[in-house]
């Protein structure tokens, strides 16, 4: 092979043979020239040494002949980012080089939230740190901001402009001073990297319309039906109500002028880009290490598991993904290593495993990654009041990387789909299909006696898939018990949600309070009247953050967001001081003598942990036995504060009553 290298000084040299070996040979005096100093240069060269054969090998499997080329253009793509990051970030790159686990600290806590809807604008946020730092946050995603097409736009997620940020909420400088101001704070910034898809309006998109050959072959177009019908065949639907079919017709995407089916896995807006091109992968590259000196600390993975394409197949998951997920992690170490990725990989557990890097990726892919089953399989308990089948799914995970880290959640911006496997369900004496029936009429409140308000979204025909749209709190009871006044139902409800909440922040992994839960704030019925947003009942639960609330909540302890905040605080605070929920454990579900309560066992090298978990609204007299075999005679309550000896028969627990017991 034969990779020549221009330094921008009229040298150049073949790498690609001796990557491996890198500080003794020519290159590395080569690739010296191309710094001015002499300690910028070994620390490049240091992480190019280590992180460079790993590059090389991934770039290599998936682009075969064409990986020197498009290495030689990462080194320019690199070396250019590299000089061009700020003295700050850089210090903060060593840093995070001495915690590699800064992921994992039990005193992480995430926060999710819209710019405009929780503080109008970019400079709005910088307004609000008091409030995220009464609830310990210390990484903050802000839901899509980057320039998005007009109009329509997937709430941000059709990209029209990587480097700008949409233009009511701010510019990119607000943008690197707010995440220098949240730095500042040991809050880390969160943004979305979109990569199966751009707006029909981004520049590449405009250029292939405009019959430009490079940019057509940043898309998969094609002329007519054949292919496409061939992919249809295996290819599922992701929005079948509103954008049916994975692909759409343009009038200008073909060749010479003419039209073309374009891939489009989503809405007939979102263009997917073609990964087998490696000019692609430069270009994301680009705009990863540009975003990386603007302040971006971790970038959430957007749709990650769709982005290469394999006729046959569902297009999911394919073994490209992750080594192009490597190959980027390791080109974005070289630069920024302080940066971390967080794969929103929304599919089943086998698959998932590998987002987190296991088998021959340990440690090389994505650092984080959603826990989507345990997000369902809280709000299949809570509803069935049994906790057998959250179990089955927990032992039938395959066990997490030592080094990853799970982001935890009850809700986010997206509905719940009810990814209940056949296999589990069985194990648990239940039939999927009928389970996952139960649970749509559940929470879309057709269930007799149901508490939850939800929505039906995307109701497929074919498959008779609902998923479900609403706030947690709405989801729980709380918006049905408010209409009729009803005070037991207010106080149950917020059990609830206080239970599922004690759940994600005793897993062990990032928890992401979705902004409003931690108010208890309700459905927001409003999006029907927005003709955005009308199509599209995501937006039931996407509401404008309630500040007279959170106001409330911090005086008025009784309230339900009184009640819901203090709560949350508590679990925050337990949680930093329980060393044991450091997410290198793995959270393991243990058979429990009750099937309406959840045993999770943690076993740290202090000791053990066992989360107890009632999911029903009965007191339920709870052997300890049960707890006595895992912790010995006694143990601390790490959310009660309570110690606990178990010598008598029973342990009484409260409806949704939840307890981080550790062994003493
Ligand atoms: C992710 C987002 C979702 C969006 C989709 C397409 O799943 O969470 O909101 O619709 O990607 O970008």
């Amino acid at each position: 092979m034969n990779l020549d290298t221009d330094l921008g000084n009229g040298s150049s040299i073949c790498i690609w043979p001796i990557l491996g070996d890198m500080l003794h040979t020519e290159l590395a005096s080569h690739l010296r020239t191309a710094f001015d100093d002499d300690r910028d240069a070994d620390t490049f060269l240091l992480r190019l040494e280590r992180y460079g054969p790993d590059l090389v090998e991934s770039l290599t499997q998936v682009y075969g002949d064409q990986a020197p080329a498009l290495l030689d253009g990462l080194i320019e793509v690199m070396l250019h980012a590299f000089h061009n990051r700020p003295p700050d970030l850089r210090r903060l790159d060593e840093a995070r080089l001495l915690r590699p686990d800064w992921l994992q600290s039990p005193d992480m806590i995430g926060y999710v939230a819209y710019t405009d809807r929780f503080a109008g604008n970019l400079q709005g946020v910088r307004g609000k740190l008091d409030y995220l730092r009464g609830l310990s946050v210390k990484y903050l995603h802000l839901m899509p901001l980057l320039k998005p097409r007009e109009g329509e736009n997937d709430g941000g997620y059709a990209v029209q402009d990587y480097r700008a940020v949409r233009p009511d909420l701010g510019s990119m400088d607000d943008l690197s001073a707010l995440a220098r101001d949240l730095r500042g704070q040991g809050i880390s910034l969160v943004l979305d990297l979109v990569l199966n898809h751009v707006a029909r309006e981004h520049e590449w998109a405009e250029k292939a319309r405009a019959g430009d050959p490079r940019y057509r072959a940043y898309f998969h177009i094609y002329p007519d039906r054949t292919q496409p019908d061939a992919f249809e065949a295996t290819l599922p639907e992701v929005f079948p109500d509103f954008a049916p079919g994975n692909f759409t017709w343009d009038d200008a995407a073909g060749e010479n002028g003419a039209g073309g089916w374009v891939w489009t896995t989503f809405n007939t807006y979102q263009w997917d880009v073609n990964w087998s091109n490696p000019q692609v992968f430069q270009e994301f590259l680009d705009i990863i290490l540009y975003l990386a000196n603007r302040g971006v600390e971790v970038f959430r993975l957007d749709a990650i598991a769709f982005i290469w394409k394999r006729l046959g197949t569902d297009s999911q998951n394919q073994p490209e993904v992750h080594w192009l997920t490597r190959a980027l992690r390791a080109a974005t170490r070289i630069v920024a290593p302080a940066v971390a990725f967080k794969a929103e990989a929304i599919v089943a557990p086998a698959q998932l495993i590998h987002y987190l890097g296991s088998r021959v990726h340990h440690g090389k892919v994505s650092d984080m990654a959603y826990h989507n089953s345990l997000m369902v399989q809280l709000w299949s308990s809570l509803a069935s009041r049994d906790t057998t089948l959250f179990r089955e799914a927990l032992q039938a995970f395959p066990p997490k990387p030592a080094t990853a880290t799970w982001g935890l959640y009850a809700r986010c911006h997206d509905d719940i789909g009810w990814a209940i496997s056949d296999e589990d369900a069985a194990r648990a004496g239940l039939n999927g299909d009928a389970h996952r029936r139960f649970l749509s009429d559940f929470y879309s409140g057709t269930f007799p006696g149901t508490f939850a308000r939800g929505l039906v979204f995307q109701y497929n025909p074919a498959t008779g898939d609902r998923r479900i749209s609403g706030m947690a709190a709405s989801l729980a009871g709380l918006e049905a018990a408010l209409e009729t006044g009803d005070e037991v139902g207010i106080s149950t409800s917020i059990a609830r949600l206080r239970l599922l909440h004690a759940v994600v922040l005793g897993f062990g992994g990032v928890p992401l309070l979705y902004m409003g839960d931690e108010l208890a704030m309700l459905n927001d019925y409003g999006f029907e009247t927005e003709p955005e947003h009308a199509p599209d009942n995501r937006w039931v639960h996407r509401p404008q953050m309630n500040w007279t609330l959170a106001e409330q909540a911090r005086h008025d302890v009784n309230s339900p967001a009184g009640r819901m905040y203090a709560w949350l605080q508590k679990l925050v605070q337990a949680r930093a001081a329980t060393p044991h929920l450091h997410a290198s454990v793995e959270s393991r579900a243990v058979h429990s003598p009750d099937n309406r309560v959840l045993m999770l066992r943690r076993d740290h090298p202090l000791g053990t942990m066992l989360g107890i978990y009632n999911f029903s609204h009965e007191d339920v007299s709870f052997p300890t036995s049960a707890l006595r075999e895992h912790l010995g005679e006694q143990a601390e309550d790490r959310l009660s504060g309570g110690r606990l000896t178990f010598a008598r028969p029973t342990v009484r627990l409260e409806p949704y009553r939840a307890m981080w017991l550790t062994e003493l």
